[in-house]
Formats: structure tokens, C-alpha cells, sequence
């Protein structure tokens, strides 16, 4: 312990010479990582910040959030506290700067579910590979799966001030923040600075080029949660209709129905690999599974009945009523059993189960009254729903501005992923949101928008690629959107096709490798002979 302070009293020593030197000579200081300063962030005050060199930590892999053991880091920790003035928050940031090998960025890390960030879970990855990268949890609990903690305060009115740190201030802070710290403890500006997020994350992305575009140069959105306010209601679409139409369908006959319409719609891209490219050619018409006997995994035997496949059909239609229902449905291949999730209750009746975004998010934000039991919406009240929330939140969440010009302008450039068989986020609203950038900002020209946005949809690939290390989806995921976003910030590189790949083991244990390339939006990969699992044997059309 003593000789540990002596050595960094020493070293402090030797940083404040060395501090005393460049100072004269006019160049900017680097800071050690123990003396940096609190930052300064504008609307809000930093009430701490401790730093502390840390030169072996590991990470453990943590799927989904984190699927490698990340070990030996060689570090400077930085925890920031701030609070917003006239908002009773504490909001915390993590910011991580590799001690050697940095490759000169700044890297904003996002969150998943109702988590702004994961902290080290997020930042080992890419603090490896020699990011300086930051991580913030908004001021909330931190809980992925519930906003219990933070949604409403004492009196049961909204906590705004935490919902507008979940929405978009909070990435703002920390980019502020981030830039700062490393410019400090470095001694120069990172030369370029980028986002990297998925699902939450993708939303984040994509709300900070549209409310403060010149936090960030590239930027990384998978499955962005964007139009929050309506698709999360959209998201318990399927539960209303197994209310309405009085049949919870147990697990294996959505598995079923899934697997029916891959199996009807797989030869039409002209190569059977369990997945369909193009879900918008597959129309698969669930009465003709009426009739259908199959064997579930438990041994039970179900019949399709025509009252059945009225439920899928009207399920997978979206809801019926919007002006813009196509926005709203789940792609043709993609597994209903998240959506439309069924439990057995205490009487062994199968009852219905919301997914736990929407479900949180009627209750807490939309309703405000935590008791309130999603499974009790039906027609009349979802359309209700889904107006009151887009009315109260469209604007402060919705992340669904296509006004990008001014990101455009600052030099940004965006690539947003999306699988296509994503089973909570509609691919079709990312679509929509590309053909609206295309429409605001190109006026029209597909090719300008190019020119620094572009979206690659991913055939077979489910929320944000998780089923890829699972052998839950059969897609080929973006090897390194991140590399391929700062090759086109740094070097002009747009990406014309976003390398994809996947391993799967087949019965004989063999490990295959599959690659395919990924095509912008609306160009798609189109297979034209050959290897099926070599990406030479895909064009873009
Ligand atoms: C770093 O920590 C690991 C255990 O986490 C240990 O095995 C290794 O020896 C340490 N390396 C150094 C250089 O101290
Ligand atoms: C990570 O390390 C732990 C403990 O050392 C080990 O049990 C686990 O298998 C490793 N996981 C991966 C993905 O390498
Ligand atoms: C501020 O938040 C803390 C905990 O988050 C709470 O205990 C306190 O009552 C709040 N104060 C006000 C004025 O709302
Ligand atoms: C659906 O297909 C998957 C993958 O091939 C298989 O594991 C599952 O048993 C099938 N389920 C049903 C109900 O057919
Ligand atoms: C589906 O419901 C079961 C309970 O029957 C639950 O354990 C599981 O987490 C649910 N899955 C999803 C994706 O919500
Ligand atoms: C919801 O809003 C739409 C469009 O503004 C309107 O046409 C519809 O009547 C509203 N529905 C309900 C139930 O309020
Ligand atoms: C569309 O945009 C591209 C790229 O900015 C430009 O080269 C082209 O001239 C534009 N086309 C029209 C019709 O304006």
C-alpha cells in the first residue's frame, strides 16, 4: 500500500515537471489520469469526478450485452457525477481512455431497453481496440428491463426530467463530457468522434444526429428504437388481438406458423437456407394451415381451426385502423412468441404475456398508474393508446425527425443495420424512416441521402443479431459497421456493401463459416449461383 502511494506520488512528480515543461513551451498538456479536472457541461453541473489508472482489468463476457471475455486493460477510469440545474438528478458517466494506443477517437457507447448504458460492459470491447469511450447510465436505475425506479416521482406524475435524460440529453452530456476528459488526460482533441448503439442505442444514435448533430462524425444504429412513442404500443398489437379474439396460442403453434412461412417463402430469393431475403415478396396466407396437425416439444397435439388463422392473420396484418399499420408489422420470417408470449396461470389456463417494453411503457408513462394490467387492452382502447402516447411523448422520444440536414452539413455519416427478421422492432419503420430522409433531405435524390446515410437491411437476422451466437437466427450479422462507418468518415469509403457473416455448426460437428454481403437500402443482396455460403456468390440488384 505505501509503496503503491509512493510510486504515484513519484509519478505525480514526475507529470507536474514534465506539466511544467510543455507549459512553457506553449504546447497543450497531457493530465495524468489521477489530476483530471471536473469537465464543464453546459445546463448542467458536475458535482465529482474521481479518476484512477487502472492497468490490468477484465471484463467478463455477459451475453447478451458483452460475448467475450475482455482481459488485460491497461486503463485510465474516469467517474463523473453530474446533476442538471433546476432537474433533481444524479446522472452518472463513465468515461475509459486505453493509458497507451489510443487510436485518437472518442467512441459514445448506448443502451438496450430502458438502460441508457451498460458501462464496462460496453466499453471493454472498444476500449480494446484503442477507443477512448464513454458510457452513462442517465440518472436512472439502470434496469434494461423496468423503468419501476425512475418513472414516476413521489406524487405519480412522470419524473420529465429523467425521461428527457432517456431520450436524448444524456448522450449529449456525455459526448460533452467525453471529449473533454480524453482532451485533457491526453493533451489533444480526438480527431474524429462516433456512436455505437443498438436497439435503445440505435435510438440514441440517431436522436443525437437529429437534436445535436455535431456531437458525433459516424454513427453506428442497429434496430433503432426510434418512433418510440407508437411502435412500442404497436409492440402489444398481438396480445389485443389474442384478447379480442379469444385464443392465447401456446408457443409451438407460433413457432410453427414461423416456420410455415419461411418454409413457403425460403426457394424465392432461388436458395433454400432457411431464410427469406426480401420479406416484402412473401405473402404467406395463414388459412392454408387450417387443418394442420402438428406435435409440440411437450408432447401435446394441436389442430389449426379456422378462428386460428384468423388470429395470425390478424396479427401479423399489424393494427388494423392507423393510417400507417404496414409501419407496424413484424417482417414475414420473424418469431411471434415475444409479442405475442403466452404463460399458464394458476388454473393452467394459457394467458397472455406483453413483452416487457410495451408493457412498462403503458403502464408507467401512457396510464401512469403501475397496477394498470396491459392484458386488459383491446381494440377501442390500443388506438386510444396509441394516440395518447405519440400526443404526450412523440415529440420528446420519438426520434423520428428526418431532418438530418444539419448533420449532413457537419460531415456525419450514419450507417443503420436492421435485421430482418427482428421479432420487437419493426424493420418496416426503419424503411420508412430511410424514405423519409430521403424525402426531407434529398428532396427527393436518393443519391445525395447516400452520400452520408445509409441503411442494410439483414436478411434472417433477429434483434440486433443476438440469435447469430445462439443459433436462434440463421442471418449473417455485420462483421464491423464500426470500422466500415470511420473508413467512410476518415477516408471517403462509403460503404457500397456491409461485410456479414455467421457460423453455425452442422450435424456432422463441423463449424461453418457463411458470408454474404449486405446491399444499402433499397438495393438488396440477390443470390446468382455458387457457393451458397461464400458472399461472392451475392450481388447487389
Ligand atoms: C492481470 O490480471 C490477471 C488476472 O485477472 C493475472 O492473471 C495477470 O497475471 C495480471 N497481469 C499482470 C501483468 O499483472
Ligand atoms: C470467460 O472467463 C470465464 C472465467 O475465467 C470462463 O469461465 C468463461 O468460459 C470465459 N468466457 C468466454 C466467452 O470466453
Ligand atoms: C430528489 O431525489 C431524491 C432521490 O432520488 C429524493 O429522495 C428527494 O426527495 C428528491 N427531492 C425533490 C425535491 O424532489
Ligand atoms: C420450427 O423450426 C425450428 C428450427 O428449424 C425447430 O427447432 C422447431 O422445432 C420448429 N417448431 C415447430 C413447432 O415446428
Ligand atoms: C415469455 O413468457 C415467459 C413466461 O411464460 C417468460 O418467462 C419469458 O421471459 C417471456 N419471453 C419474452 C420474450 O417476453
Ligand atoms: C387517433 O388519431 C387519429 C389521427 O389523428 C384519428 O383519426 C383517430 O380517430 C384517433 N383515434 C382515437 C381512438 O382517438
Ligand atoms: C442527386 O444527388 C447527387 C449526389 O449529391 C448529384 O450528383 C445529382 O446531380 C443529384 N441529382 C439531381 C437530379 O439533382
Amino acid at each position: 500500500m505505501s509503496s503503491l502511494t509512493r510510486t504515484s506520488q513519484h509519478l505525480a512528480a514526475v507529470f507536474a515537471c514534465f506539466y511544467f515543461l510543455k507549459g512553457a513551451t506553449g504546447i497543450v498538456d497531457s493530465t495524468p489520469c489521477d489530476r483530471l479536472t471536473k469537465p464543464t457541461i453546459p445546463g448542467a453541473t458536475v458535482i465529482s469526478i474521481q479518476s484512477q489508472h487502472l492497468p490490468n482489468t477484465s471484463v467478463l463476457a455477459s451475453p447478451p450485452l458483452l460475448n467475450i471475455n475482455v482481459t488485460g486493460l491497461d486503463i485510465c477510469n474516469v467517474d463523473v457525477v453530474l446533476s442538471h440545474q433546476s432537474s433533481n438528478d444524479t446522472v452518472k458517466v463513465k468515461v475509459w481512455l486505453p493509458s497507451a494506443g489510443w487510436n485518437g477517437r472518442f467512441l459514445g457507447t448506448g443502451g438496450s431497453g430502458y438502460a441508457a448504458g451498460f458501462f464496462e460492459l460496453s466499453l471493454a470491447p472498444v476500449v480494446a481496440l484503442g477507443y477512448a469511450a464513454a458510457s452513462t447510465d442517465a440518472g436512472l436505475a439502470g434496469d434494461p428491463y423496468s423503468p419501476a425506479a425512475w418513472a414516476l416521482d413521489a406524487q405519480g406524475n412522470v419524473n420529465s426530467d429523467l425521461l428527457l435524460n432517456f431520450a436524448s440529453r444524456s448522450v449529449h452530456d456525455m459526448a460533452v463530457a467525453g471529449k473533454a476528459i480524453a482532451t485533457q488526460y491526453y493533451g489533444k482533441k480526438p480527431h474524429h468522434s462516433y456512436w455505437n448503439g443498438c436497439s435503445t442505442g440505435g435510438r440514441q444514435g440517431l436522436m443525437a444526429a437529429q437534436t445535436h448533430p455535431e456531437d458525433f462524425d459516424g454513427i453506428v444504429a442497429g434496430a433503432p428504437a426510434i418512433d418510440w412513442a407508437r411502435y412500442v404500443i404497436a409492440e402489444q398489437w398481438p396480445q389485443v388481438v389474442m384478447r379480442e379474439e379469444g385464443f392465447h396460442s401456446g408457443r409451438c403453434l407460433l413457432q410453427a406458423f414461423t416456420n410455415a412461412s419461411i418454409s413457403a417463402c425460403d426457394s424465392l430469393d432461388g436458395l433454400t437456407d432457411g431464410i427469406i431475403s426480401n420479406p416484402r415478396s412473401c405473402k404467406f396466407d395463414p388459412y392454408t394451415m387450417v387443418g394442420w396437425d402438428f406435435q409440440c416439444e411437450d408432447g401435446q397435439k394441436e389442430t389449426v381451426t379456422p378462428k386460428i388463422a384468423s388470429m395470425l392473420a390478424k396479427i401479423v396484418a399489424g393494427p388494423k385502423g392507423l393510417a400507417v399499420t404496414h409501419k407496424y408489422a413484424l417482417n414475414a420470417g420473424a418469431a411471434l412468441d415475444s409479442l405475442a408470449n403466452t404463460t399458464t396461470d394458476s388454473d393452467g389456463n394459457t394467458i397472455g404475456y406483453p413483452f416487457f417494453v410495451n408493457d412498462a411503457w403503458i403502464r408507467y408513462f401512457v396510464k401512469k398508474d403501475p397496477g394498470f394490467d396491459t392484458t386488459t387492452v383491446g381494440y377501442a382502447s390500443f388506438a386510444q393508446l396509441f394516440n395518447a402516447s405519440q400526443r404526450e411523448y412523440g415529440a420528446l422520444i420519438g426520434g423520428y425527425n428526418p431532418d438530418l440536414s444539419r448533420f449532413r452539413a457537419a460531415g456525419g455519416k450514419a450507417i443503420v443495420g436492421h435485421g430482418e427478421a427482428d421479432q420487437l422492432i419493426f424493420p418496416a419503420g426503419t424503411v420508412e424512416y430511410h424514405r423519409m430522409v430521403e424525402r426531407v433531405v434529398g428532396r427527393g435524390n436518393a443519391s445525395s441521402v447516400a452520400g452520408f446515410y445509409r441503411t442494410f437491411l439483414a436478411p434472417g437476422v433477429d434483434h440486433c443479431g443476438a440469435g447469430a451466437l445462439t443459433g436462434a437466427s440463421p442471418g449473417a450479422v455485420p462483421v464491423d459497421p464500426l470500422a466500415a462507418v470511420v473508413a467512410w468518415v476518415e477516408n471517403g469509403i462509403a460503404p457500397d456493401v456491409l461485410d456479414a457473416r455467421i457460423q453455425s455448426v452442422r450435424d456432422d460437428g463441423a463449424v461453418v463459416t457463411k458470408t454474404r454481403n449486405l446491399c444499402p437500402f433499397p438495393l438488396r443482396s440477390r443470390y446468382r449461383g455458387g457457393d451458397a455460403v461464400a458472399e461472392g456468390s451475392y450481388v447487389c440488384a
